[in-house]
């Protein structure tokens, strides 16, 4: 905020996601707000509840409409408002084509290595164009003044930052790419490669994660644009406009705000054990995700079987506990994840458990993020073994919610958050013994060793934080706006 105002002081802010930061639902005849299980809202919120502005999102909750009276705008958080969160309503043709379709069954298994075949229609393309383009009106509609700051959320909008620019040219635009940017070979299969690279090209800035995910994008605008690229400076030029591509690796709020109200170790342990029948002799480690192939969950029910089958002292003394948030249930790839996960996780459950003990307890429902925070610090291990993330904040979440100093996190290689988080116990997901072995180690690991571990994490994570995510970014915005003043002085 304070950034805002000294570097950005005439900034207009206005963010763009498809994800809303509250949902409100009917159930039964009551209205209840839920927080999504988005890393991109969990990371943006609360830098928007400090800066204010205008978020534009898509309405997607039951009540909605209703909630809001029928308008589109809706003062946020609902408790203590101090943003306007502006809905854009889709038809269920344009969620269809545009979401389900080409972001999801398309862009979102293009991006991630999971060996799930990317599917383009030419239908699906067309609802994504005209979906940009009704984010891209709404946004120029907002817009004040002719220069605001558009924060781009995510690859539902690669063609908005070129739409925007047509009408407001001096509007400086940050997009932001949550998910990895795949090698050029990989990209090429996208029938509309050209149209997403030059889409994304009118961004003033264009972030990723990691240093790996910028490399790919610049090697693949190499292949397929005729433009500028200065790889010093990580900058592609072409006509009249310059985009710096820079790793900006995101991150969450610190102190985390589902930390509040929470009962200490002890009692949150307590209260987990007592929620789920576990005997006190019991290890418990936990998985947090959405119900996603990427995630590498029936991977990771394996991993304990391995554990059991080559470790058997832990047959009765361990168990997995793990949320799987439902997530894009329509698509069949997120349907056969559910099925396999839940076929292995019973046919393991089958062969060693016993009276009373099960090793694992797969729970497909969302859970808000202080029944999460609780979670984490009732157990002793977290198990994030992605196959493949752009970064993963529920790592980061784990971390920030031990504030014991205790806890042991196991993490994918393959999740941008093990550039970071470099002494969690890093596996390679597709490596099922390898797993079972890193469970073992961290159930085997002496408490100093733990702590050790844990506190450097929660050194990173507390400085390297979500505010630093977004001040390095607006840093950089800062400096373009006024090198732009300078070239070109406003009359
Ligand atoms: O963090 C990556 C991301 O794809 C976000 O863009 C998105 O909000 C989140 O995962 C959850 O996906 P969805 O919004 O489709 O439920």
């Amino acid at each position: 905020k304070h950034l805002l105002k000294t570097e950005l002081p005439d900034a207009e802010v206005i963010v763009v996601s498809n994800r809303e930061p509250y949902i409100h639902n009917d159930v039964d005849g009551e209205i209840r707000i839920q927080r999504p299980a988005s890393g991109l809202v969990t990371a943006l919120e609360p830098i928007t509840r400090a800066c204010g502005g205008i978020w534009i999102a898509h309405g997607s909750g039951s009540a909605d409409r209703r909630s809001v009276d029928e308008k589109d705008h809706v003062a946020v958080p609902p408790d203590a408002p101090s943003y306007v969160l502006r809905r854009i309503w889709l038809t269920d043709e344009e969620v269809e084509g545009y979401y389900f379709g080409l972001a999801n069954e398309g862009l979102w298994p293009l991006c991630h290595i999971a060996f799930i075949r990317p599917a383009f229609r030419a239908a699906d393309w067309q609802h994504y164009v005209a979906v940009n383009r009704k984010f891209a009106d709404a946004i120029v509609a907002e817009a004040k003044s002719p220069n605001p700051l558009v924060l781009v959320q995510d690859y539902h909008f690669a063609l908005v930052p070129k739409m925007v620019r047509e009408s407001l040219p001096d509007a400086t635009i940050i997009t932001f790419w949550h998910i990895p940017w795949p090698n050029p070979e990989m990209f090429s299969i996208c029938p509309w490669r050209e149209e997403i690279l030059s889409g994304l090209l009118s961004s003033s800035i264009l972030g990723f994660h990691t240093q790996f995910h910028c490399i790919n994008f610049l090697d693949s605008v190499d292949r397929f644009l005729e433009c500028h690229i200065d790889r010093e400076h990580s900058t592609v030029t072409t006509g009249a406009s310059t985009t710096l591509i820079r790793p900006y690796p995101i991150s969450i709020e610190w102190p985390a705000a589902a930390l509040a109200g929470q009962p200490d170790i002890a009692g949150c342990r307590k209260a987990v054990y007592a929620k789920f029948n576990l005997s006190e002799d019991i290890r418990l480690a936990i998985g947090v995700e959405r119900f996603d192939y990427t995630k590498g969950i029936p991977d990771r029910f394996r991993a304990v079987e391995s554990l059991l089958e080559n470790h058997p002292e832990w047959i009765g003394r361990f168990c997995l506990l793990q949320i799987a948030a439902p997530s894009r249930a329509q698509l069949a790839a997120y349907q056969a994840v559910q099925v396999e996960a839940q076929d292995v996780a019973r046919a393991i459950n089958d062969r060693f458990g016993r009276d009373g003990w099960q090793p694992i307890i797969l729970i497909a429902r969302h859970h808000d993020a202080a029944e999460i925070c609780t979670l984490f610090r009732a157990a002793d291990l977290c198990v994030v073994t992605s196959l493949h993330d752009g970064m993963n904040l529920v790592a980061k979440e784990f971390v920030a919610a031990r504030d014991d100093d205790d806890g042991v996190l196991i993490l994918s290689t393959f999740a941008g958050a093990s550039r970071e988080l470099l002494e969690a116990l890093i596996v390679n997901p597709y490596d099922i013994r390898g797993m079972g072995e890193a469970i073992h180690q961290g159930l085997s690991m002496s408490s100093d060793q733990r702590r050790d571990r844990m506190r450097l994490m929660r050194e990173m994570v507390a400085e390297y934080n979500i505010y630093f995510w977004a001040g390095r970014m607006l840093m950089d915005a800062a400096r373009i706006r006024k090198r732009q003043g300078i070239e070109k002085p406003l009359d």
